[in-house]
């Protein structure tokens, strides 16, 4: 088990290693009074730009600024609406425009101050103005602390599918404020603690045992919070380094991703029947059972890890989304549109068992289909 057992620290550091792109991630409580010393250290002109959502600059905004303030950084905060559909060309031109009209410099900080949303979209912004600007992620979901805000990509979705257009931008610094999360709505939190229980899926047993054992403490913001969400950043980065751009195992933090992006599509990404990690809940559900079904995955596992979403209330089956369900052709669609879909045959994260993920190629359409046919009939 790779979960340390020391109690959190004022703060915890996991460093990203990527040669001349090296960046920390810092991890504790109320640190959000360094990201004004941050600004001034990589913007030694002390200007920022904060790229935000309704919800979180309502709720945290004015700490940020203030902060800045009291560092002597001037800002300017351009303010999205909450939600997956702002991850779409049209918001992503007024983001870009507005930056520009805030006379930015390629010296100043984009601040991605938000959920993956604004990650992805400041982040990819950031990659673009000036031809790249730098920027600071200050993550205020679970999911965007133990995942989006780390490793680089960037981008938003397209009409065709979900993350179809980006860039590998690395942040220059990552700030991960837990006290933050105490105004994160609970179906949010259920949802980031989806990828969470990735990381021991795929590589890591010992944390999954842990996350079975410690989940209460996880869910009440207890120290198990801290360490749970370090842990996930130390897999996350570990990954990243061996593969920054994902011509190898980087793929494996897809786990779930394949199935759980082409439910998002079927929904046509609306948010209130269906958020990414609950998505990706469903698809490491379907991963283990369709693994099960091609004789690679125990059924015990597959029942351990269905009992573990549902003890934190996550869904498992396409079933558990509200409203109509999708039709088996509407996802295959969506699935062979994926990126990670090859001349044809798909490739997806499998699994042997709880923590050990591996990529299969050549995977048929066929197999896939008839496996959503019995899902869906079940
Ligand atoms: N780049 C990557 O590597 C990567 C990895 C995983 C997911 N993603 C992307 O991340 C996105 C999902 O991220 P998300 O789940 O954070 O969605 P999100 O950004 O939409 O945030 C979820 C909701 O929580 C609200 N919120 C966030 N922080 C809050 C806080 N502290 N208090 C109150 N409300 C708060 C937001 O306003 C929003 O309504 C998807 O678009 C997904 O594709 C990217
Ligand atoms: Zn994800």
């Amino acid at each position: 088990m790779s979960v340390s057992n020391s109690d959190i620290n004022a703060h915890d550091t996991v460093r990203v290693e990527l040669d001349s792109r090296s960046y920390d991630i810092h991890i504790g409580h109320g640190l959000l009074h360094e990201v004004g010393p941050k600004v001034l250290e990589f913007a030694p002109g002390g200007r920022a730009i904060i790229v935000t959502d309704d919800h979180v600059n309502t709720a945290h905004g004015d700490r940020l600024r203030v902060v800045l303030e009291a560092n002597g950084v001037s800002h300017e905060t351009v303010c999205v609406t909450p939600g997956e559909p702002s991850k779409g060309w049209p918001v992503f031109h007024d983001v870009v425009e507005a930056i520009l009209a805030s006379h930015a410099e390629r010296g100043d900080l984009v601040i991605a101050f938000g959920g993956g949303v604004i990650g992805d979209l400041a982040g990819f912004a950031a990659s673009v103005v000036r031809r790249g600007m730098g920027f600071i992620q200050v993550p205020t979901s679970l999911l965007a602390q133990v995942d989006s805000s780390v490793g680089g990509k960037t981008g938003i979705n397209s009409p065709h599918g979900k993350n179809l257009i980006g860039a590998f931008h690395q942040p220059t610094h990552v700030t991960i404020d837990l006290d933050v999360l105490k105004t994160l709505p609970p179906r949010e939190f259920r949802a980031g603690y989806a990828e969470m229980v990735k990381y021991g899926l795929i590589d890591d047993e010992g944390f999954f045992a842990w996350l079975e054992a410690n989940h209460g403490e996880v869910f009440s913001h207890g120290n198990a919070l801290g360490r749970a969400v370090a842990n996930s950043c130390r897999s996350k980065a570990r990954v990243v380094a061996a593969d920054e751009r994902e011509s190898g195992a980087r793929a494996l933090l897809n786990l779930g991703h394949t199935f759980g992006h082409a439910l998002e599509g079927s929904v046509a990404y609306d948010g209130e029947r269906l958020v990414h990690g609950e998505g990706v809940a469903i698809g490491m559900a379907l991963a283990h059972r369709f693994s099960n079904r091609l004789n690679r995955c125990s059924a015990d596992d597959c029942k351990r890890v269905e009992h573990h979403l549902q003890a934190v209330g996550l869904p498992t089956r396409i079933q558990d989304i509200p409203g109509e369900h999708p039709s088996v052709p509407a996802l295959m669609e969506f699935i062979q549109q994926d990126k990670k879909v090859k001349r044809g045959s798909l490739t997806f994260i499998l699994t042997r068992g709880i923590g050990s993920a591996y990529i299969q190629n050549d995977v048929s359409p066929w197999e896939v289909a008839t496996f959503l046919e019995t899902e869906l009939s079940s």
